[in-house]
């Protein structure tokens, strides 16, 4: 991708924009000189709202915040009708309804590339209970997860919008190495300079907390044995960050450095 400006390129609709990659991908769009739509709360769920803001957009960054995949047929059949190209961020996290959207794109016929990312690096469910100085809680302090940097998810994601030669790829995004959540917490501390630790609880007690959130019993469930099995078996890294960006994935170290503040 080069810097120069691109003021003729139709705008891209962001949609999420105020997430945790949704805002990194409307900064490195305006960096790149892309016009930048946004999309405020509650548009996604209603097509009318939705068509609006897709009108003469070129591109769409599309996510599915929601527990189900309710209001996704709908939602899909308007970018399918309105837009030429679909950048999807979904996951491969069991219980989430982003498969069923993926379904429903490769369905619709729209060109897209759906973005598998492990999960997002940041770890801010943990921030209240480090900034407390306590022990985070919590279930597979033994797992090893391999996070994500929303900065590069953006980097990848942006490729794909403006660029050509993404139609139909699934690209898994991961961070470069697997560190254990509780090796992540310690990590956390060092960056702020007060040591942080893990202190596991029985499943049991994870489950009835996730559930006390709001989060489905497949979702809850999903998440736990998901935890449970990359203790035995860490996540896999892939390079596919540094294949379409050209340069390394960043360390969930590197990111607990440059977030620091949020856990002080
Ligand atoms: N979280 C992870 O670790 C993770 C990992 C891999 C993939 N993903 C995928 O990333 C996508 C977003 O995940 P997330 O929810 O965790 O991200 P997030 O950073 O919490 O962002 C969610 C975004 O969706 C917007 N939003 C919420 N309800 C909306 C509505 N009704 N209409 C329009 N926009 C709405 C929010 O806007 P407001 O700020 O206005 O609410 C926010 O900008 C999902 O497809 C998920 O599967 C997440």
């Amino acid at each position: 991708m080069t810097n120069k400006r691109v003021d003729d390129t139709p705008p891209v609709l962001v949609i999420g924009a105020s997430g945790a990659v949704g805002r990194h991908v409307g900064l490195q769009l305006a960096a790149s000189g892309v016009r930048v739509r946004t999309l405020t709360q509650r548009e996604l769920l209603d097509p009318a709202s939705l068509e609006a803001a897709v009108q003469g957009a070129g591109a769409v960054l599309l996510g599915w915040p929601f527990p189900t995949a309710d209001g996704a047929t709908e939602a899909v059949g308007v970018l399918a009708r309105e837009v030429g190209r679909v950048v999807f961020l979904s996951s491969s996290v069991p219980g989430r309804p982003d498969g069923g959207v993926e379904a429903l794109l490769a369905r619709s016929g729209v060109p897209h590339t759906v973005l598998r990312a492990h999960g997002f690096a940041a770890a801010l469910q943990w921030a209240e209970e480090i900034r407390a100085g306590g022990a985070v809680q919590g279930y597979g302090g033994a797992a090893g997860l391999n996070p994500v940097d929303e900065r590069d998810i953006a980097a990848v994601a942006v490729r794909a919008l403006v660029e050509n030669g993404h139609d139909g790829a699934r690209y898994v995004l991961t961070g470069p190495e697997s560190p254990t959540q509780a090796e992540q917490v310690e990590m956390i501390g060092a960056a702020v300079g007060r040591p942080a630790t893990w202190q596991e609880i029985p499943r049991e007690t994870a489950r009835r907390r996730m559930s006390a959130t709001g989060r489905l019993p497949a979702a809850v469930d999903g998440a736990l044995d998901f935890l449970h099995a990359r203790i035995a078996a860490p996540e896999p890294a892939t390079t596919t960050v540094q294949d379409l960006t050209g340069h390394p994935a960043r360390s969930f170290r590197a990111w607990a450095t440059d977030h620091a503040a949020l856990f002080r």
